[in-house]
């Protein structure tokens, strides 16, 4: 039976792109999926619509000739230079926007559900209180995360509609699109100092290496939110949202040269951003060496988010009691899981 029609911002993106493709499989839900550009591989079964959310006749233009949406969910992000710190003004009206072009639209908007993450604790900041819980742990710094709930908080008290947001940390997946992805990063990483016969140096801060990681692959992710944004038992809530697990850096290093045959080499604080910059000619090497499909370094690496990612020496654990007593049970094998990932990307030609 269906449950409605899911109005996806953001359906091309890291957590969009894994939401269409559960929903549209599942067979329960209609799929939207609105962005500006239009998807370079296609989901079957999600009607893609082209509009930019930063305008809103444009947005309230896409959504009019759809059937009425009844759940919105927000994955969109306004883009943003890799720097850790993302536009308040500008995602508070992608968002805005998207909530009263649909409202407006349809008579039958039941539900809000956004994506936020561990910027709501301010993970990309500096050490903050262990682990966080969702409503006690605000960052004193305000951010995208804050003024979007904060938004669809007041707005639902006078709309039929309610909310909901689940908070992952750092993601696992194979997006073979997206650069900005820490395994295929890393991995690109590892196999560079392994073409020029280096040890995998660790180039974040030893604090980086050794503090205690959570991560949220998307398959947890994505399942929590449909739990989320679909029992009533959760609205007017937000859930923190990883594998539930805990794991250090270290332990992702020491797996990785061997992996690519290196030694693990040492703590040797550097910016990946100035050190791979130069690589491309390496790459173009281990790309004919190994017959990997023709993509630059750019387009399997970010070396400035890999940077924002390691530099952090503190803790990152978000706490799951809410989760835990709301049913909500996603969990997963943070460290099998990224070296699994890794491997579907070798199998795919992309990293050797
Ligand atoms: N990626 C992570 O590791 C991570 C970790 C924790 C939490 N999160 C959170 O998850 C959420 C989604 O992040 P993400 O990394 O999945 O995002 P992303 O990969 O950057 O994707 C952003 C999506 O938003 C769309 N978009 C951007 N500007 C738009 C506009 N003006 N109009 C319409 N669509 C627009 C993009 O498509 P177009 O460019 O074609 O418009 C794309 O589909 C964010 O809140 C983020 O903080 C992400």
């Amino acid at each position: 039976m269906k449950i409605g029609t899911a109005f996806v911002a953001g359906p091309t993106g890291a957590v969009g792109t894994a939401l269409v493709t559960r929903l549209a499989a599942s067979g329960r839900w209609t799929v939207l999926g609105v962005s500006r550009k239009s998807p370079r591989r296609p989901v079957k079964g999600v009607a893609y619509l082209q509009c930019d959310l930063l305008d809103p006749l444009a947005c309230a233009g896409a959504v009019a000739p759809h059937p009425p949406v009844t759940h919105i969910f927000y994955c969109a992000r306004a883009t943003h230079s890799d720097q850790p710190v993302e536009s308040t003004a500008e995602n508070l009206r992608l968002l805005a926007n998207a909530v009263d072009a649909v409202g407006r639209a349809s008579g039958e908007l039941r539900h809000v559900h956004l994506v936020q993450g561990g910027k709501y604790y301010g993970v990309h900041l500096g050490p903050f209180p262990t682990p966080a819980r969702e409503g006690r742990d605000r960052c004193a710094v305000p951010n995208f995360n804050h003024a979007q709930q904060d938004f669809l908080s007041e707005r639902s008290r006078s709309a039929a509609w309610s909310w909901s947001a689940c908070r992952p940390n750092t993601l696992l997946h194979y997006s073979p699109d997206i650069g900005r992805n820490i395994v295929s990063t890393l991995g690109a990483y590892a196999a560079v100092c392994a073409q020029l016969g280096r040890a995998l140096d660790f180039p974040g801060p030893a604090g980086a290496y050794r503090s205690l990681k959570q991560v949220t692959t998307l398959d947890v992710l994505t399942r929590t939110m449909e739990k989320i944004a679909t029992d009533p038992n959760c609205a007017g809530n937000a859930f923190n949202v990883t594998n539930t697990d805990v794991f250090r850096w270290k332990a992702v290093w020491e797996r990785l040269a061997r992996t690519y045959g290196v030694d693990t080499g040492t703590v040797r604080p550097r910016l990946l951003a100035d050190d791979m910059a130069r690589r491309g000619e390496v790459w173009r090497r281990i790309r004919r060496r190994h017959r990997l499909r023709p993509a630059g370094l750019g387009e399997v690496a970010n070396w400035a988010f890999a940077d924002a990612t390691l530099e952090r020496y503190w803790d990152e654990i978000l706490c799951h009691d809410r989760a835990r007593r709301h049913g909500l049970d996603g969990r997963d094998d943070s460290v099998e899981r990224f070296f699994r990932i890794l491997e579907t990307y070798r199998e795919a030609r992309i990293l050797p």
